[in-house]
């Protein structure tokens, strides 16, 4: 039942190529620059006109919406708040009708999540679930949903439910968009061709494993690292260090990297490991500049790069190279080279990798 893989959770990150093909099976129409999403077909109307889009979740799921947020507002122009199910549900929160409230769930069971949609609905907002579980409480409650069909997942530690919540994001954002004619037809085939060629960068993606199980070696016996990313590559580093730290107990602090100078450069000192996403960008010269911030104080920088990068690599003690894409789709990719080196770190250190300590799949308690 793992596929000959040592863990589900190996299993599942290996998955991802496949998973975000079914994810987008049937919804995207790259030639004819269409996209389609059955589940918020009877709600055009309202996703023309919402002013605002709320979205509510935890965890691994709540990083999913911080991407959702950057693509939303990027192509839909929609104001995206984005909030911690549990801190939005005791907060006397200020909804009006013309809100849409999006839950992202995995299991479609986790407390907080299912509370915060209860009040949201009460307040007469239009609500929707993202979810993975079919049947599920979360999508039995909401007027409507997109499932991310990752298939089960079993490590509790969520990899590829994650990447498909994304996909989803991603579809929603264009959705929206092409509903409100933001996007001129020929940029949407664009976009949707990228889109489609995404699973194969995954697998490109995945040839990471060896590198990372090298980097692994090197640092598995640290205490502490930090994670710094900008713009749709923060919310990665946020989810990357959340990986780290659930199932290595490694303690992993996840960053804006322009926050860095703002506190968190007081931490480095010399070996201390700093993992920077630093891909090509529109803010690549000053990720650029954090690294060697980092390095002038004898820190170890791990970044992941774009194939064939140069910069980087001169100050950086260890590159993970991806392929080139869009800044639109580096989560789908910068993500998966964080999932396999938080995995060989847990492995080296002899961690139970699929059922960390103290952690439940599905959060039912509030
Ligand atoms: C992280 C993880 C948790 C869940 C969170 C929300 O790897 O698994 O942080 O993401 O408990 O769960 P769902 O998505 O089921 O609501």
């Amino acid at each position: 039942e793992k596929g000959g893989y040592e863990h589900f959770m190996l299993k599942e990150i290996h998955e991802q190529a496949f998973t975000v093909r079914d994810c987008m099976r049937g919804r995207i129409y790259p030639n004819e620059g269409k996209i389609q999403l059955g589940g918020l077909k009877d709600f055009d109307e309202k996703l023309k006109t919402a002013n605002r889009i709320i979205i509510i979740a935890c965890g691994t799921s709540w990083h999913a919406g911080l991407v959702g947020e950057y693509l939303i507002e990027e192509y839909a122009r929609i104001p995206v708040e984005v909030e911690y199910a549990s801190e939005f549900r005791y907060r006397n929160p200020i909804i009006s009708e013309n809100d849409i409230v999006m839950a992202i769930s995995q299991s479609g069971e986790t407390a907080d999540t299912l509370a915060a949609l209860e009040i949201a609905k009460e307040r007469g907002a239009t609500i929707f679930g993202i979810c993975n579980v079919a049947g599920s409480s979360i999508t039995r409650f909401t007027d409507a949903g997109v499932y991310t069909h990752a298939g089960p997942e079993i490590g509790v530690a969520s990899t590829k439910a994650f990447t498909a919540q994304v996909t989803v994001l991603t579809l929603i954002a264009f959705y929206i968009a092409q509903l409100k004619e933001k996007i001129k037809p020929d940029a949407m085939k664009v976009l949707l061709t990228e889109l489609d060629s995404i699973p194969d960068l995954i697998k490109e993606c995945l040839k990471t494993e060896e590198a990372t199980k090298y980097i692994a070696q090197d640092i598995k016996d640290i205490n502490n690292s930090l994670y710094l990313g900008r713009g749709i590559g923060f919310p990665i580093a946020l989810e990357g260090a959340l990986k780290l730290k659930e199932i290595s107990y490694i303690h992993a602090e996840g960053y804006p990297a322009a926050e860095m100078k703002h506190g968190p450069i007081a931490l480095i000192d010399e070996g201390f490991p700093v993992i920077v996403i630093a891909t090509k960008s529109s803010s690549y010269e000053k990720v650029v500049s954090n690294i060697q911030e980092v390095k002038a104080r004898k820190g170890k920088v791990i970044a992941i790069v774009t194939k064939g990068d140069v910069d980087v690599r001169k100050s950086a003690d260890f590159v993970i190279e991806i392929p080139d894409a869009d800044d639109t789709f580096l989560p789908l990719l910068a993500t998966i080279p964080l999932q396999l080196l938080a995995y060989h770190v847990a492995l080296l250190r002899g961690c139970n990798v699929d059922q960390p300590r103290n952690l439940a799949k599905s959060v039912t308690v509030e």
